[in-house]
């Protein structure tokens, strides 16, 4: 008889959820799963160039989430269209290859680029969503930060600090809106084999060394996110706000005296 797999399926059949950056990546996985799960989905995304298509039924919104109008179009477009929003998730961020540099190497317009759609498009997004859930006194709002937002990593001088601000957000923000019904709560993934991934490959020591870094030997699937998004919105995380659920093959649990290539092949 085969083992049982241990698969999880989720009810979302009447809950909306506005997914920002969901073109590609491990924002698009958050959008198949939860358009799988029954979910009304909207897309925010400030490309949906050279993509396949999404699910039937998802809404596309074309904006960019460090614009503040392009985010209040976007929550005012989820409920023209679905009637309410139930769930945001913040994932709509960049860590361009150009931005694997030390600190005094920054220009001004790359420091800005970062934070203003990592940092600021995060709470523009947030802000215009809970004007929506607080009347309603309901909503969860999941942040996609990062293992980079616990411990430094090579050349993140601007990605790895806004990520713990990422972090940060969802403690604030949950303490903040916890007797409103509305929790706010984050994922981080370790490396996860996306376009973003792809794109810095070479920063990162190549795809074995990267993950080689990790306990479990091996980089993360966007799917095994877009997985942990779905259990920590649910109702079975009912009791789950302002903190954070690492999804990074052990990465962060790793001795911060270990040598970054010490552990044994996985193959
Ligand atoms: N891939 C990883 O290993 C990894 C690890 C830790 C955290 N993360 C985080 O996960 C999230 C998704 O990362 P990914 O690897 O899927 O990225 P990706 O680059 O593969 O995809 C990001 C998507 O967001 C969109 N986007 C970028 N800036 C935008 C903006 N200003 N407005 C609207 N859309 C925008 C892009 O067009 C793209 O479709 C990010 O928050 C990232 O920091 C990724």
């Amino acid at each position: 008889m085969p083992r049982p797999s241990g698969h999880v399926t989720y009810n979302n059949t009447g809950r909306v959820v506005l997914v920002t950056g969901g073109a590609r990546g491990i924002g698009r996985s958050i959008c198949e799963q939860w358009s799988a799960s029954g979910a009304q989905v909207a897309c925010l995304d400030r490309d949906f160039e050279d993509v396949d298509n999404l699910p039937p039924g998802v809404l596309t919104i074309t904006g960019d989430t460090s614009a503040d109008e392009d985010c209040a179009r976007a929550v005012s477009t989820t409920i023209a269209e679905f009637g309410a929003i139930d769930v945001l998730v913040n994932n709509a961020a960049i860590q361009p290859p150009d931005s694997y540099r030390p600190l005094h190497e920054y220009t001004v317009e790359l420091w800005n680029r970062i934070t203003s759609i990592n940092l600021s498009g995060y709470a523009f997004m947030a802000r215009h969503a809970l004007r929506a859930m607080l009347p309603q006194q309901s909503g969860v709002i999941c942040n996609i930060c990062s293992a980079q937002g616990y411990r430094t990593a090579r050349e993140v001088a601007a990605y790895g600090p806004v990520k713990a601000a990422n972090l940060l957000q969802a403690r604030q923000w949950g303490v903040e809106y916890a007797r409103h019904g509305i929790r706010v709560v984050s994922v981080s993934p370790g490396a996860i084999m996306t376009p973003m991934v792809r794109a810095t490959l070479d920063a990162q020591g190549g795809e074995a060394a990267l993950a080689n870094r990790a306990p479990m030997g091996r980089l993360g699937s966007p799917e095994e996110v877009a997985a942990a998004t779905l259990w920590i919105c649910s109702s079975a995380a009912s009791f789950v706000t302002a903190t954070d659920l690492l999804v990074d093959g052990g990465i962060d649990a790793l001795a911060a005296f270990a040598e970054p290539y010490s552990l044994p092949d996985c193959d």
